[in-house]
């Protein structure tokens, strides 16, 4: 099912969470929906699910415009944020709750929460309590309510955040593996670039509850439409000198001046250069910085460069017998170097 927002906002009192929404999600698809905390993404959601009224706009689902349905006619799963199990229930009963509540006979339900606990891989753990699982289990089952009702539209909000870092990753990958067996359209709300970044097929850039960019993890990490959406994808976080590009040259507000690997770019107006760490390259005819540390990374080193009176990050080949303390030249390649305009924050 594809989902459409249009020029949805949201206002709590005077305070705008949602501002303007414009944004399509493809139908299959796992979108992330990433930003900083506070900036709307579960204002979005709980719009999304019918939680929350908007105050403005359109929401469809498909050709269905659902902007003033109640949450039970939407066809959505929810688990949110805290992932709240009922208690008192077993997960068995807590997987048949929603079909329930549409009254479903026992023997279909019976059947449906076999296959959803099999899919999650819950299947031994049916009659115990929530009290009684992990923190990882806990999310299977609440994943599993959400799903059981065959929803036409999945949203997660944040639900890894109360997991450690191990089974983070592998409970990531359980959901891409969920998602992709029942192709159902999934937003998953993430302040976790990386996490966005390996788990999406579009990302939802989002700030102040304002649309950044809409698109693939690759095109947001490559073709970054504003400083935000430069500096908030990619570790370590992206590299930004202060200047002016002018006849193919970026002139740092230290006075050292670096050629532009794409010269045709002039700003005329104070701009941030931002350099991507894989962007350098040793290269005799470059321009000549100090390497004042160094960090070995498995097969790269991990470098801070002086340029003038500026310090860059930069990753340099292992084998190049670079020591700390040299003078090397280095040369920008042109995929992960961006100019912004330092006001506006706009690509130049
Ligand atoms: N019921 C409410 N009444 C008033 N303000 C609210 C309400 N719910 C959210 N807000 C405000 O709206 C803004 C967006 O909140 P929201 O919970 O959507 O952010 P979020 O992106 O989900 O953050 P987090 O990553 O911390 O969960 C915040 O400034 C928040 O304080
Ligand atoms: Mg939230």
């Amino acid at each position: 099912m594809q989902v459409d927002l249009v020029h949805v906002t949201k206002r709590f009192g005077g305070a705008t969470a949602v501002d303007d929404f414009t944004a399509t999600l493809a139908d299959g698809q796992l979108v992330a929906l990433l930003g900083p905390s506070g900036c709307g993404k579960s204002t979005l959601l709980n719009m999304l699910a019918g939680i929350l009224p908007v105050t403005s706009g359109r929401i469809r689902f498909d050709k269905d415009d659902v902007t003033h349905w109640p949450p039970e006619r939407r066809g959505v799963g929810l688990v949110f944020q805290n992932y709240a199990l009922y208690p008192h229930m077993t997960v068995a009963q807590n997987i048949s709750f929603p079909l329930e509540i549409k009254k479903t006979p026992k023997p279909e339900r019976e059947k449906k929460i076999g296959e959803i606990a099999a899919m999650v891989h819950v299947e031994e753990l049916l009659n115990r309590r929530p009290d009684e699982l992990s923190g990882g289990q806990q999310q299977r089952v609440a994943i599993a309510r959400a799903l059981v009702k065959q929803p036409r539209l999945l949203l997660l909000d944040e639900p890894l955040s109360n997991l450690d870092a191990r089974l983070r990753l592998e409970m990531r990958e359980e959901i891409r593996r969920v998602q992709r067996e029942t192709g159902v359209t999934t937003v998953f709300v993430t302040h976790d670039q990386e996490e966005a970044m390996s788990i999406s097929d579009q990302i939802v850039l989002m700030r102040d509850g304002k649309l950044q960019q809409c698109d693939p993890a690759q095109t947001l990490y490559h073709n970054p439409a504003n400083r935000f959406a430069a500096e908030f994808l990619g570790n370590p976080p992206i590299n930004q000198l202060h200047g002016k590009a002018s006849s193919g040259r970026f002139k740092l507000s230290c006075g050292a001046e670096i050629p532009l690997p794409n010269p045709a770019t002039d700003s005329g107006r104070p701009a941030i250069m931002a350099v991507r760490a894989e962007a350098f390259a040793i290269d005799d005819g470059g321009f000549p910085c100090k390497v004042s540390e160094l960090f070995e990374i498995g097969k790269e080193e991990m470098a801070s460069l002086k340029i003038g009176g500026e310090t860059v990050r930069a990753y340099l080949p292992l084998e190049g017998g670079i020591r700390k303390g040299d003078t090397v030249r280095v040369k920008l390649k042109p995929r992960g170097v961006f100019l912004f305009d330092e006001e506006t924050g706009e690509r130049i």
